[in-house]
């Protein structure tokens, strides 16, 4: 296994180049056998649904060092599963469960020197991909498909220290998703959408950009990047909608919150209600939790006037409840904590 010169202590979520990519193509009816490939560059047609009508979906799951020298993958089975969902909704084809999980593993061991060590607070960070590649003019599904599993090692998602709270801003004139629509499925046109609002609320200083219901603008949806979860009391509070990203990151925050006693709410956040939280955070698995420390409103992400600013009481530190979920499942992911729901695959 070649060196690679990284300083773990300074990754971030950014793209670096590792050893292979794992490529399997859906043509005729069946996958191709997986392949190990050296050359990240893709061949296929200009006239791909992928490059027309985004003909796409991806995931996100990370591996883990973990202090007993064993590699865990955190939960690839509940990634397969939102991934065949998403392949559903597109209309094409997508891998079974056992490739899907088979070709993260090929993309961990080809590319063991791209993961972080234990104790630097780092993972690699897998990105499956499915794309429509066969050529096409007019509105189709695709009826040929590329799946592919690539790789980087990363810190977090913002570049911040592990915990630091970052503020936020409301969205109440560009929504990630429609009534009806996509918002569930991780398909990347969502991505695009959010684009726009979200160079705005960046270059305003923002750290996150908060989605609202985009039925009736009253209600909490999600961050663009992640799901949300606040802490009143001894409750878990998440919104409960139609067009959120089900995350598995919050799924599993859920049962952490359930084993340490609380009271899980899963149920419609009306926007008032961030004025009674005592914690805030996003979470998912690119940043996994990251506590928020205040939310702006404004009528529009261009106005300069902030209608109201909720400060959350935690303030400048990571919530105490918040704190003690994210100690329990970075724990069980880096193996210093029992997995006693059985998340991880030890490759
Ligand atoms: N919401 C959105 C919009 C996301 O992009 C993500 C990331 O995957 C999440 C929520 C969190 O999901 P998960 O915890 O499965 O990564
Ligand atoms: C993830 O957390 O895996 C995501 O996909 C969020 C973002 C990087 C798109």
């Amino acid at each position: 296994m070649a060196e690679v010169n990284l300083d773990w202590t300074s990754l971030s979520f950014k793209y670096r180049k590792t050893d292979a990519i794992i490529v399997s193509r859906y043509k005729d009816g069946q996958w191709s056998k997986p392949e190990i490939s050296k050359d990240f560059d893709f061949h296929f047609s200009a006239f791909a649904g992928i490059f027309h009508y985004a003909n796409a979906s991806f995931e996100g799951l990370k591996a883990f060092h973990g202090i007993d020298g064993k590699i865990r993958l955190f939960r690839p089975d509940e990634n397969a599963k939102r991934l065949a969902r998403s392949g559903k909704r597109l209309g094409m084809a997508y891998p079974s469960e056992e490739m899907f999980i088979e070709m993260c593993c090929m993309c961990v061991r080809e590319n063991l020197a791209y993961l972080p060590p234990y104790g630097f607070g780092s993972s690699m960070y897998l990105r499956p991909v499915l794309l429509g590649v066969n050529p096409q003019l007019g509105i189709a599904s695709s009826t040929e498909v590329l799946f592919c599993v690539m790789c980087a090692p990363v810190g977090t998602y913002s570049g911040a220290k592990i915990l630091t709270p970052g503020t936020a801003v409301i969205s109440r004139n560009y929504d990630r998703a429609a009534p009806n629509g996509t918002g569930s499925y991780k398909l990347a046109a969502n991505y695009a959408t959010s684009l726009y609002p979200y160079n705005m609320a960046h270059n305003q200083g923002y750290r996150e950009l908060l989605f609202l219901d985009p039925a009736t603008k009253t209600k909490i949806d999600e961050f663009g990047s992640s799901n949300f979860l606040a802490i009143k009391g001894n409750s878990y509070v998440t919104p409960l909608s139609d067009s959120v990203l089900p995350s598995i990151t919050n799924k599993s925050l859920q049962a952490v919150a359930e084993d340490f006693g609380y009271t899980v709410e899963k149920r419609a956040v009306p926007v008032e209600e961030l004025a009674e939280f005592d914690e805030v955070n996003a979470c998912g698995t690119a940043v996994v939790i990251t506590p928020i420390c205040s939310v702006d409103d404004k009528l529009t992400l261009e106005s300069t006037e902030i209608v109201k600013t909720y400060k959350i009481p935690s303030g400048d530190e990571c919530g105490k409840a918040s704190r003690k979920f994210y100690d329990r499942i970075r724990g069980i992911q880096d193996g210093l904590e029992e997995d006693t729901h059985n998340w991880c695959l030890v490759l």
